[in-house]
Formats: structure tokens, C-alpha cells, sequence
């Protein structure tokens, strides 16, 4: 589901979501303190108690009964604790996966620990196109890429977690779909930190598998690799997409993951045409991404419409989550056609493979 297409709330219902969308950066940071201030944690342990009394709470996690007031209260707002006629506190199911559900922590940390300081600069990012919320990490040319790896902690821990949680649940799932294809070289553009080319090398006994990727990030995925089993069939080529310049051509199977959403339309056209000349006649493109109107949950397309503002005011200004119907617009225009489409592959992505037209 990607969103609603009738206004169906009451008059109640909608000024009360009005509302909470005017206190959701309140409510989002009281989550996380309630979460690494050890609040939730805390309630957890006592659950066979009935749960806690602010005093309580105060005496074990030395916070004052004013700190923890003001927390659980809006906690309480949140829906992520209750508090019974005792004033024992208890945790929601809500306040459950906060606590514990991995999605959660790792959805949590990348809006905290990446996100939340950079918005203050969306509405200068949406008016100059670039990335203005980058310089919260000292860097100014609005362009996250060739920082990932000199990102300040926790920054930098909780983008690569964010990352990986979702296309590591998708990689071998989509590798399934790719062996009958019988890849001999596979090019792996954006590879990251090389954990496709290591389930490729690991799932497919003789493929050799080539990163393409900016400089700075292929010295992380060298580090990364080198003492990895098969690492002697994975090949590393320093590529900036953006330039001008022919892609190297031995590969009969390009894969692209979560990589062309960090471009605007019109150099996703450009790489991909570029990629259409070096690729052979009947090798074959696949692109795992993760598209909006490609969700079975309400939740999951409001987490990519979200990540889209990070990709404005932190990644590159320019580029986002497209909507699958718009995105294979711009593939057609490369002059590819498509193939075959898996949806739901792992937690929401889409494979696309594709040959030339
Ligand atoms: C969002 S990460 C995707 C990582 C990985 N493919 C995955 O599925 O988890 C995007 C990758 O594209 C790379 N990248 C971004 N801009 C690039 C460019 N202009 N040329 C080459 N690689 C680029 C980044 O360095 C990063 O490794």
C-alpha cells in the first residue's frame, strides 16, 4: 500500500494526527531516550512486577523523578508505556518494539544519529538542490559518497547498519533469481562494503564478481574482503559514474543495489546508457530497489518517502525513492526492456532484470 486515495477520517480523528504531527520531533526524541536512557529496559525486566513506579525508576537508573516525569509522560502520549491506578509503569507493544525489534533500532538510530540534526537544513536543501544538512559533519561539498567511510561516529555505524539491513535481507533471495541467468563476471556498481560480491562468490562456485564503486569506499571494501573466503574470484575497479567516461566491459551480468536511487532522473538516464554500451548484447542488467508504491505495508512506504528527505538533505539534494512506475519510464529511455519483475523480495525489495531493447 502506498497511501490512501479518499479522506475517510472524522473531523476528531484528523485534528488529533494534526496534532501529533505537530509534536512528532518531541515525541521521536523521547522514544529514543526512553530507549538508550534504559528506561524501556528497565520496564522489560520488571514486567512480572506489574512493571515500575516513577520512584522506582528514578532510584535505578539515577535520573531524577522530574526527568523521568516529563519522558513517561509523553511516553504515555506515545503509546509506548501505560501506567495502571499504582502509577507502575509498563511497556506498550509499541514500546516493546522499540525496545527490541531490530527494524526498529535500526530505523531509530539512522533517524537520530544521521538524520535528525541535518533536516534543520531540508528547506535550504530542497531550494538549493544540494545536500545543505551535510555540513552538521563538517563536510561542504553536498555530496555524502565519497564520505561514508570518514563519517563522525555514531553516524557512521548506524548509516552502514541502516544500509545493510535491508539489502543483506535481500541479496540471497534475489541471487536465486539470478543464478539461471549463469553469470560468469558480475559487475557490482555501488558495491558498498562487498557484502553482495561475498554471497555471490560464497553461492556461486565459479562467478568472478568485480566492485565498481567511488575510491574511498573500494579502500573499505579491500579491507573488508581480503581475508574472506573465495576473495580471490572478487575484483575491485575505482569508478566515478558521473564522469564521462566508458564503464570497463567484460561483464556479461550487471548488478545495480539500492545504487541508482542515489542519482536525479536524468543521470540515472545518463549511467545507464553508459552502461547499455559496455554491456554485451545479451548480458543482463539487475536492479534491486526498493520502491514506494511496491509495499504490501502503509509503514514501509512511509519509511522510504522519509528516507527520500535524507537522500535531499544529507545524500545528494538531487535523488530519492523513486515510485516504480517512474523509474522504469527512465530505464525504457536507457533502452532497456524488462524482463522479469520480483516484488517482496526480503523486507520490500524489487528486482528488476533487464536486456537491451
Ligand atoms: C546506498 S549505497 C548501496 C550499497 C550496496 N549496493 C547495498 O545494496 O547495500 C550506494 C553506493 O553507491 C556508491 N556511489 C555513490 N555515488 C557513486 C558514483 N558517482 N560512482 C560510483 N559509485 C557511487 C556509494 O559509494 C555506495 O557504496
Amino acid at each position: 500500500m502506498f497511501g490512501h486515495d479518499q479522506d475517510t477520517a472524522s473531523a476528531l480523528e484528523a485534528i488529533s494526527w494534526a496534532q501529533t504531527i505537530c509534536f512528532a520531533p518531541m515525541l521521536f526524541k523521547t522514544a529514543v531516550l526512553l530507549k538508550r536512557l534504559g528506561v524501556l529496559a528497565a520496564l522489560k525486566a520488571a514486567r512480572r512486577s506489574h512493571g515500575l513506579t516513577k520512584a522506582e525508576l528514578a532510584e535505578q537508573l539515577e535520573l531524577s523523578e522530574y526527568a523521568l516525569g516529563v519522558l513517561l509522560d509523553m511516553g504515555l502520549s506515545g503509546r509506548i508505556v501505560i501506567e495502571d491506578d499504582a502509577g507502575r509503569f509498563s511497556l506498550t507493544k509499541t514500546g516493546q518494539f522499540l525496545l527490541d525489534d531490530r527494524m526498529c533500532a535500526v530505523n531509530l538510530d539512522f533517524t537520530e544519529d544521521v538524520c535528525y540534526q541535518a533536516l534543520a537544513q531540508l528547506e535550504a536543501s530542497l531550494k538549493t538542490g544540494r545536500a545543505e544538512g551535510l555540513k552538521v559533519f563538517g563536510f561542504d561539498d553536498g555530496i555524502i559518497y565519497s564520505h561514508l567511510s570518514s563519517l563522525p561516529e555514531p553516524a557512521r555505524s548506524s548509516w552502514f547498519k541502516y544500509d545493510h539491513f535491508y539489502s543483506d535481507a535481500a541479496f540471497a533471495p534475489a541471487l536465486k533469481q539470478i543464478a539461471p541467468l549463469q553469470p560468469q563476471h558480475i559487475y557490482d556498481v555501488g558495491g558498498n562494503t562487498g557484502r553482495f560480491a561475498r554471497v555471490c562468490v560464497n553461492t556461486l562456485p565459479e562467478v568472478k564478481v568485480t566492485i565498481l564503486d567511488l575510491k574511498e569506499q573500494l579502500a573499505l571494501a579491500q579491507a573488508q574482503l581480503s581475508a574472506q573466503p573465495h576473495a580471490e574470484r572478487i575484483s575491485f575497479c575505482a569508478v566515478n559514474v558521473l564522469e564521462d567516461k566508458p564503464l570497463p566491459q567484460e561483464a556479461d551480468v550487471w548488478w545495480m543495489s539500492q545504487f541508482l536511487d542515489c542519482f536525479a532522473p536524468e543521470e540515472i538516464v545518463a549511467i545507464l546508457r553508459r552502461v547499455h554500451a559496455a554491456m554485451p548484447d545479451q548480458g543482463s542488467l539487475c536492479i534491486l530497489e526498493l520502491f514506494p508504491d511496491a509495499q504490501r505495508f502503509e509503514a514501509a512506504a512511509l519509511a522510504l518517502n522519509a528516507t527520500s528527505l535524507y537522500f535531499t538533505a544529507l545524500a545528494n539534494g538531487n535523488s530519492r525513492f523513486y515510485r516504480a512506475r517512474d523509474f522504469l519510464e527512465l530505464v525504457a529511455q536507457a533502452g532497456f526492456k524488462l524482463s522479469a519483475r520480483t516484488d517482496d523480495l526480503g523486507l520490500g525489495h524489487t528486482l528488476l532484470i533487464l536486456n537491451k531493447a
